[in-house]
This record gives structure tokens, sequence and C-alpha cells, in this order.
């Protein structure tokens, strides 16, 4: 088997190589993103400095150091990488700082240096396709950023004229930008489109997208760099900060799968983008997701109604939205609580709700950073240490979702849609298999918390087994299929059809049965009284060993 399948890999890569076909949205439908900021994700020496975030300087991650970890990011069930921008930035100290981070674009016909070499990013890009995983590309249309000239003249109320504009490329003369004006009122979208995000320390210089010509620039630098390292999909960047009819021309010039982000809480408005690029990064959805589990007393309905609303203004588009707990932009969510069993909760609902997961680094690894910058820590501390509690929930994550694919291919077209409970601390919705069951109550709760699951939504048969994937353990349906869970220690359950989980669960017990009772006998055991397992596992004691 061996053999064969590494014969066609070998045959299917010499007929594709060098380029893999550009991935569209329907492609993308179904992955399952990580998230990365470069300089802080992974070195490529065997040092491991300290890296002081609120410096707000390189520390030394680069594109080798993330192909070296590969497995790691691979064994918890990922299959697409996002990285942080890749292309020339403002060199020194600003005052906010070196531009690490990616956002600072100066020059975008060059790659930044601090990252590696051309021929370390292409490596990436064929290292993550060997292994059928796709690279996503950070980048950034709106703005560039121009150091102050070294005799400046203008002065802090009106910083344009301090800027020195040879110093981008390729837009090296202030005519390429909007006339100078700092974004004052966010309701008015003439205003957040034509003026400058950043402040007097650092402005960002808006790049006059109206201008014909810079849009030909902009669309032929774009179709060259995913074409010259082989990009699957794009994350850009302030989208709602250039004019909407921009961005079919330059999706296309693409031509691949891109996600927008769109910061604001407004579904309507942020939806309004998912008629000009494929994809939003579902920001309506992560306010009330934080809100919902970041306390004991979140409101569940908040976040239950934001979702219905959201699906109906993203359409179709709610399968291809960016769905996220965290990024580099927000306060990490262990920042807000380390109850795990809350922090289960919120990680599991980018894995089942409509979009496609993303997961910033280090959340696997229990970071807390608090926002920019203290959310961009290094990873390298923690020894990318595999046996972290929040990686087997990842893990179990990724599997649940390919499991209910894998029983469903319609899962990843399929809304999900509440169910009601009683109980205030809980929702659960279904999205055919699976089930995916919340609360709030958090982990020292002595509330019963119990969620049911009608026969009516037909997702068990009578009597079936249904397992809760993240603990491999099972309750049985009763005899119209209708399924009673209780919860256990505040956590999070995702309940699929026991024939759907073989490969996620290959061992299941019954809830409430002893975790260390992990032969599978205990599984056909499992509604058979104690004393029955006792003396049977003795006779299997006795025949086998003695
Ligand atoms: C990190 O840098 C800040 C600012 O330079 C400094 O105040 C702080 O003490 C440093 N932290 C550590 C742990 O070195
Ligand atoms: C909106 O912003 C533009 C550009 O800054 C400005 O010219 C216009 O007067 C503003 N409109 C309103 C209604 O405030
Ligand atoms: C540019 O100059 C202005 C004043 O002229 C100053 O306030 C600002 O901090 C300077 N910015 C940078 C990035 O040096
Ligand atoms: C919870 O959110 C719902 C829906 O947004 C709202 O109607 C309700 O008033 C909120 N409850 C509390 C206690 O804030």
């Amino acid at each position: 088997m061996f053999k064969s399948s590494f014969f066609s890999f070998v045959l299917l890569s010499s007929l594709v190589a060098p380029s893999v076909l550009a991935a569209s949205a329907d492609d993308w439908r179904g992955r399952s993103i990580y998230q990365v900021v470069t300089d802080r994700f992974a070195r490529d020496d065997n040092q491991t400095p300290a890296c002081n975030t609120t410096d707000r300087k390189y520390c030394g991650g680069t594109w080798k150091g993330i192909t070296n970890r590969l497995d790691y990011i691979q064994n918890m069930g990922f299959d697409s990488v996002w990285i942080s921008p890749i292309v020339g930035n403002v060199e020194g100290t600003t005052a906010y700082g070196e531009a690490y981070h990616g956002y600072w674009t100066s020059n975008i016909n060059t790659l930044n240096s601090h990252f590696g070499t051309a021929d370390d990013l292409k490596a990436l890009s064929a290292a993550l396709h060997s292994r059928k995983m796709y690279l996503m590309v950070d980048i950034v249309v709106n703005h560039f950023v121009a150091l102050n000239s070294t005799s400046p003249t203008g002065t802090a109320e009106t910083p344009a004229s301090n800027l020195d504009f040879s110093t981008i490329t390729p837009f090296n003369t202030v005519s390429s930008y909007h006339p100078f004006c700092f974004i004052n009122d966010y309701n008015n979208q003439t205003d957040v489109e034509q003026c400058w995000l950043g402040d007097v320390n650092l402005p960002l210089a808006d790049l006059n997208t109206e201008d014909t010509e810079t849009v030909n620039t902009m669309n032929s630098w774009i179709n060259k760099l995913v074409k010259d390292y082989d990009i699957d999909g794009l994350r850009i960047d302030t989208v709602k900060h250039v004019r909407k009819d921009f961005w079919p021309g330059f999706k296309q010039a693409a031509g691949v799968f891109a996600t927008g982000e769109v910061l604001l809480g407004d579904p309507e408005y942020v939806a309004g983008y998912t008629k000009v690029i494929d994809s939003v990064l579902d920001y309506p959805n992560w306010y009330q997701l934080i809100e919902a589990f970041g306390t004991t007393s979140g409101n569940l309905s908040a976040l239950t109604s934001m979702a219905t609303q959201a699906q109906k203004a993203y359409g179709d588009s709610a399968f291809v939205a960016g769905s996220f707990l965290e990024n580099h932009d927000q306060p990490r969510f262990q920042a807000t609580t380390t109850d795990m069993a809350l922090v289960k909760n919120a990680m599991a609902w980018p894995f089942v709700h409509d979009g496609i997961p993303i997961m910033y680094y280090g959340q696997e690894q229990g970071l807390t950073g608090k926002g920019d910058p203290d959310n961009r820590e290094a990873l390298w501390p923690s020894g990318y240490d595999t046996s972290k509690p929040l990686v087997a929930h990842v893990k179990s994550l990724n599997g649940a979702r390919k499991a209910a694919v894998a029983a469903n291919s319609a899962f990843l077209t399929t809304p999900a849609q509440f169910i009601p409970q009683t109980q205030i601390s809980t929702f659960a919705f279904t999205k055919g298999p699976l089930a995916a069951l919340f609360t709030n109550t958090g982990s020292s709760s002595s509330d019963k918390v119990t969620w049911t699951i009608p026969a009516s939504t037909k997702l068990f048969k009578a009597n079936e087994k249904a397992v809760d994937v993240l603990t491999c353990t099972s309750v049985d349906a009763d005899g119209d299929g209708k399924v009673t869970v209780t919860a256990e220690g505040g956590n999070p359950k995702i309940m699929l059809p026991a024939s759907a989980v073989t490969s996620v669960c290959p061992t299941v017990r019954a809830q409430g049965s002893s975790p260390s009772a992990s032969n599978s006998a205990i599984t056909i055991l499992g509604g058979m009284e104690m004393r029955w397992i006792v003396v049977f596992g003795a006779l299997l004691v006795g025949s086998t060993i003695f």
C-alpha cells in the first residue's frame, strides 16, 4: 500500500510540478488554517532566545523555521498555514518599534529578508504542497509606510510633508497617495476609504486605489506574487479601507481564494464585502463569541442571535468565512479567562460552525498575551510541547470536523441550526451529521447541565450510540432517536453517530464509565453492571496472562 501510494505521489507530483492548480473558494471550504506570525513562530537554528514582545523588535523566526515545524502543525490536524506578510518593510526603529509583523510595506517587489530568501519561501510552499497542505499569505494593499525624511519640513499636524516617499517602491511620490487626512469619522465611508490609518508617529500612507495605473500595478504585482511562490490563498488586510469595486479586479488577477479583514461587528456591513471578494473574517460572530465564553455570566443568546443574523447576511459565503477565536490584533482568549472549560467551548466554535476554522499559533500552548504587542509571543520557549491539553483538544476538533465531512460531504454546505435548550447556560446546534453542545458554566460549577437533541433532528437512529468526539465517550439514543447528554466539568461536546467516528475515536467507552477501562470489550459491556464487568475482566486476564 505504501509503495503504490508513494508511486502515485511521485507520478502526480511530476505531472503537476512545479506549480499546483490555483485553489478556489470551493477548494478552501473544507480546510483548517493555522495562522502564524513568521517572526514569532519558529527559528531555524537551535537557539531559543527570549523574545520581549514589549520591545517590538524582530525575534528571529523565519520561513525555514516554519518549514521545519510542519509536523507540529499537521499533527494537530491543520492542512493550511496562513503566514504574516512577506514583502519588504521599513527598516529600523519607528515610534512603534520594528516591522517584525510585516504590515508596514515599503517595497512590494522585494521580500522581507529577516524571514529568509526567495528560495526559503519557495521551499516552504513546496513542503506544504508535498503534504497536500495550502499556503495562505497575508497582504496589504491599502497603505504603505514611508519614514520621515532626514530634513523634515512638515509638522506633526501635516505628517505627509515629513515623509520621504522615495523610500517606497514602486509608489515613490506623494501623488500616488490620497491627500493627507487621518480617518476621523468611521461612520463616513468616504473618510474610511480616502483618509489615512495610523497616527502622527507612524502615518500609513493611503494608496490612491482610484488611479488606473496604480490599480494595474497592484494587479500585476499580485498575479506575479501568487505565481512566484505558488500561493494558494490570500488574507487581505484592511479591506474596508479600499473602495469596494477595487476588489473584484484584484481578486481576479490573484486567481486564488481570498479572505478579507473587515474589522467591524455589524454583519450587514461586513457581509457587503462578500460580494466583492470570496470571504471575510467573521468578526461579527467573534465579538459575541469572546463575550459568551469570556466569563460564566456571558450572554449565550447574544451569540446565537448574532450567528443567525450573520448567517442570513452572509448567505453561501457563511461556509467560507474565516472563523476564529484569536488573531494578532486581538487579546488572546486566555488573557480573558484561563478556565479550561470556557476556553475549550470557545475554541470549539470555529471548528464546527459554518466557516473555515482559523487558529492563531500558540493558543494550543496556552499563551496569554493581552493586546498588541503582547499577543505576538515567540513560540519557541514552549518547546512545541505536544502533551499540552489544548493540543489534544485541537486535534480532536480537527478530527471531529474531518469525521463530519467524511460521513456527510454536504456538511460543508449545511447551515448550523440552533436547537432550543432549557438552561440559559447552554446552547446547541446541529450541522448534519453532528450536534455541537456548548455551555458556559465553567469548570467549577456544580450545576447539573444537560442538553437534549430531539428525535426530530434525525441525527441519531433509535438506540444508536451517540459519541462525543472530544472525549470518545458515548450515550445511547432512546427508542425514538432522542439523545440526552449530561455535561462534564463544563466542557463542550461534539456528538456524532458511532459509525462516523471510527477514525477519530478508535475506542469508545460509555460516558461515566472509568477512563482506565480502555479495552474495547468495555464498549460492548457499557450497559452492564460493574460486578459483571469485573467477573468478565477476571476471566479475560485469567485466560490471556496466566
Ligand atoms: C521588556 O522590555 C521592556 C521595554 O523595553 C522592559 O521594560 C521590560 O523590563 C522587558 N522585560 C523583560 C522580561 O526583560
Ligand atoms: C465624509 O468624509 C469626506 C472625506 O473626509 C468629507 O469630505 C465629507 O464631508 C464627509 N461627509 C459627511 C457627511 O460628513
Ligand atoms: C516624524 O516626524 C514627526 C514630527 O515632525 C514626529 O512627531 C514623528 O514621531 C516622526 N515619525 C517618525 C516615524 O520618526
Ligand atoms: C442577551 O442578549 C440578547 C440578544 O442580544 C438580549 O436580548 C438580552 O437582553 C441579553 N441579556 C442580557 C442579560 O444582557
